[in-house]
């Protein structure tokens, strides 16, 4: 009964999410926030504000990016956190590139069909709600990891005002106040009592989470042994095994982040370089990219039939091969430089035709000879020396497994629905895995999340990023298409309208209310069916471009509370 009712919830939430994307806000401006030296770009403004007044202490992107993330995990509980993990993709002022990441893992105790029933059909609600869907958290390794390599500042100079704010309290926006109040429900079902969140907070309210500033403090005088071995570590273990979770200290004091080495391509006269497995950005971005660099889309125009034709069918095929290939480069072997071959993916796209659309059914993933076989958070960082770092965080599903610290203050993640809980059924993005993407103990489950950082001419260009699920991938890219075939400004290119496509299902889902009808009647009869409805892009994206004079512009995404700052 009580999983009925959790489940019933859910339906709500995700209905309702639905509900208000519905009520699409247009954008207002056609250029973002102009600096000269150093800027954050990011879900809340007060995070924006600590980043970069970090920056403009003396401290470099990398400290920056500890406050802001920290800062995020106060005033954006939807996905800001401790409780989950992300990538960073950077680039010093050298040129050097490099990317790191701290994605939750599997527990020790997981196991591959661990969210089956007896007759291996995956129950629903299992992976995505409570203590049983969540992933050892990798954030505070991450940001930890990020200042041990490249930090200038003592960690305690850097937490401090995030302390601060978290004591203080911060002001509920509008956005924050209705989420609570679609939320409600199952906060309380989840949680079996209200939490600091409720719809009884309302906008311009003023929250103080204390218990969050008590951890923080904890973590900023003892160090990330603290959350991983410490009374944080020891308090959250049992909190989660009360709750019916398999976390286990050991787990805590396993977990490491890992430095990677990014994917990188150039697409005409652009280096790209995004996040590497476990996250499948990099590599579906680079596919659909040079899939779609023979093609004038410049000349079709922004988002005509031609344009979003080609890059449909280019799409349809990357999410494809992402579903079959993709998983844990530790624990799987993908072969990459075969997926990003020109000769493979010239071979891919070789059936395209504008004449009649690939049918998804029809396709599958690509042969390789030989080979065997919802809340996400953006920011951007450019600092005063140069280097810039783009980052991507997150607890998946909007506040994660719903499942809140009350003792800590944050809330967990609900990152084990990413992994492929059963060969072609799909999670709640509506991917599909296979055994790539399939449960192990310590593995990492397979993401979408795509910090990108752009290079033209050698130097920085572009650094951006998106929320978004399994539209990430495609927002990054029509973001990045948008300033370099079609000639927008950096806000601009964030503010237009998206579509996505992801092989399955066979859909083009567009934003509600922003293609012209005719344009979408002329997609359907060419035989692209299209889904304004369920589920919603929830793309926002947070973007930095470098300017001919050398000065930043900021893309905050209107359709959040997303804002920049600088100097
Ligand atoms: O890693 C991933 O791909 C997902 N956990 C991201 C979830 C997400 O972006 C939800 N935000 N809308």
């Amino acid at each position: 009964m009580k999983k009925l009712i959790l489940f019933s919830l859910f339906c709500i939430t995700l209905i309702s999410c639905n509900e208000n994307s519905k009520k699409q806000t247009q954008p207002k401006t056609q250029r973002g926030l102009i600096t000269s030296k150093a800027m954050v770009v990011s879900a809340r403004a007060e995070a924006s504000k600590i980043g970069t007044d970090i920056l403009k202490k003396g401290g470099n992107a990398f400290d920056a990016m500890m406050a802001t993330e920290m800062a995020l995990a106060v005033t954006y509980p939807y996905a800001g956190n401790l409780g989950g993990g992300g990538f960073m993709v950077y680039r010093l002022n050298d040129g050097t590139f490099g990317a790191l990441d701290y994605r939750e893992k599997a527990p020790l105790a997981a196991t591959k069909n661990m969210y089956l029933d007896e007759e291996g059909n995956v129950i629903k609600d299992k992976s995505t709600v409570g203590a049983f869907a969540v992933g050892i958290p990798g954030t505070v390794a991450g940001i930890f990891a990020a200042h041990e390599k490249f930090g200038s500042l003592p960690i305690t100079e850097i937490l401090q005002p995030v302390i601060d704010l978290a004591n203080n309290g911060f002001v509920i926006t509008e956005k924050q106040q209705q989420r609570f109040t679609e939320y409600d429900s199952i906060f309380n079902a989840v949680n079996e009592k209200e939490i600091l969140f409720s719809k009884h907070t309302k906008a311009n309210d003023t929250i103080k989470n204390l218990k969050l500033a008590e951890t923080l403090k904890r973590i900023a005088s003892k160090g990330k042994e603290e959350f991983y071995k410490g009374e944080t570590a020891k308090h959250l273990v049992d909190f989660l095994s009360q709750k019916g979770g398999i976390i286990t200290l050991e787990d805590l004091e396993l977990y490491e982040a890992k430095w990677r080495d990014p994917i990188a391509f150039n697409y005409k006269d652009i280096k790209v370089v995004s996040m590497s497995p476990p996250s499948s950005g990099g590599i579906c971005l680079a596919q659909i990219m040079k899939m779609i660099e023979p093609f004038d889309i410049q000349q079709y125009g922004h988002n005509s039939l031609k344009a979003i034709k080609v890059i449909v069918e280019a799409e349809r095929r990357a999410y494809a091969d992402r579903s079959f290939y993709l998983g844990d480069p530790d624990f799987v072997d993908i072969p990459t430089n075969h997926l990003l071959s020109d000769v493979y993916l010239q071979e891919r796209m070789s059936d395209f035709s504008f004449k009649n659309p690939t049918i998804s059914d029809s396709l599958s993933y690509g042969i390789i000879p030989g080979y065997e076989s919802d809340q996400t958070t953006h920011y951007s960082i450019v600092d005063q020396f140069g280097n810039a770092v783009s980052v991507t965080t997150t607890l998946n599903g909007a506040y994660g497994s719903k499942l809140y610290v009350d003792e800590l203050g944050f809330f967990l993640n609900n990152e084990m629905d990413d992994f492929s809980s059963k060969p072609g059924v799909p999670n709640v993005y509506g991917l599909i895995g296979a055994e790539a993407n399939s449960i192990a103990p310590q593995k990492r489950m397979l993401s979408a999340m795509t910090p990108t950082i752009i290079e033209k001419e050698g130097e920085l260009h572009m650094v951006l990023g998106t929320p978004g699920g399994s539209t990430i991938i495609t927002s990054v890219l029509q973001t990045i298409l948008n300033v370099e075939e079609f000639g927008m400004t950096m806000q601009q290119a964030v503010d237009a309208p998206r579509f996505h496509h992801q092989w399955l299902p066979d859909e083009i889902r567009m934003e509600v209310n922003r293609f012209p009808d005719e344009l979408k009647q002329q997609l359907q009869k060419s035989g692209y069916p299209i889904n304004e409805e369920a589920p919603p892009i929830t793309a926002r994206v947070d973007a930095i471009l470098v300017l001919d004079d050398g000065s930043l512009e900021a893309g905050a995404d209107h359709r959040g509370d997303d804002t920049a700052d600088g100097f």
